[in-house]
């Protein structure tokens, strides 16, 4: 099954409790929340008190994507906070095996992402310790990019080796996700689905997140699963 996970980045912030009751009713399966820092991506947004805040107020699992410098230092409190997934990045993880394993040891799920100019051969060696991977298809930084086609090929070279491997390891995509490309991600091999401007931009969120809840079973490929 895909999973389909709003990215709360493009919410209305001053009504977050109402955008989140919509499209928990509307079907999502998972609350995506962008931690930025000023310094690893040119932006900063929020940080363990909201993500604590938000854990009151809904029962969705939290996945926690933090684009930030330095990440060892702040997991801890994103755990306390209630993260139940976070991802943190190749590209500034210098001992990745060692901050995977520690967030692993704390219970929660553990994820790498990885930018567009990141190839996919820097997490083969962690990944069967990996219980997902964030393929970035912007960007990291600001909602509402666009959509890099070559995110698709990376995510299906990266599901070949899943598959060869026999791994479990779970293909999350993020960035610029939308009814139109949503089929080929999922043919490609990606599992869940994270966007934010495609369903709190939209006029209707709550049809938008049905909307891509069916496009992600247009896949033939799903039949099997
Ligand atoms: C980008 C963030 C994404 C972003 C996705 O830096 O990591 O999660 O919110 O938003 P859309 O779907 O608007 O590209
Ligand atoms: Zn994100």
């Amino acid at each position: 099954m895909v999973q389909i996970a709003p990215s709360i980045l493009s919410a209305n912030f001053s009504d977050l409790r109402s955008e989140i009751d919509l499209v928990t009713r509307a079907g999502a399966h998972a609350l995506h929340i962008d931690v930025m820092d000023g310094h690893f991506v040119p932006n900063i947004t929020i940080g363990p008190p909201v993500v604590a805040s938000i854990k009151q107020v809904t029962r969705l699992p939290l996945d926690v994507h933090l684009m930030i410098n330095d990440p060892d230092k702040f997991i801890p409190a994103f755990i306390k906070a209630g993260a139940d997934r976070l991802s943190v990045h190749i590209e500034n993880g210098i001992h990745i095996h060692r901050t995977i394993s520690s967030i692993k040891s704390a219970g929660v799920k553990a994820g790498v992402a990885v930018n567009p100019g990141t190839p996919p051969g820097t997490l083969y060696e962690i990944l069967p310790i990996l219980d997902f991977i964030l393929v970035m298809s912007v960007n990291p930084g600001f909602g509402g990019q666009k959509f890099i086609e070559s995110s698709i090929d990376k995510i299906r070279r990266l599901n070949q080796v899943i598959t060869t491997r026999k791994l479990k390891t779970i293909i999350s995509v993020d960035g610029g996700v939308d009814v139109e490309n949503t089929p080929m991600l999922v043919q490609a091999g990606a599992r869940l689905l994270v966007a934010g401007n495609a369903i709190f931009g939209a006029p209707d969120p709550f049809q938008a997140v049905k909307k891509l809840i069916e496009a992600s079973k247009t896949t033939k490929f799903l039949k099997n699963e």
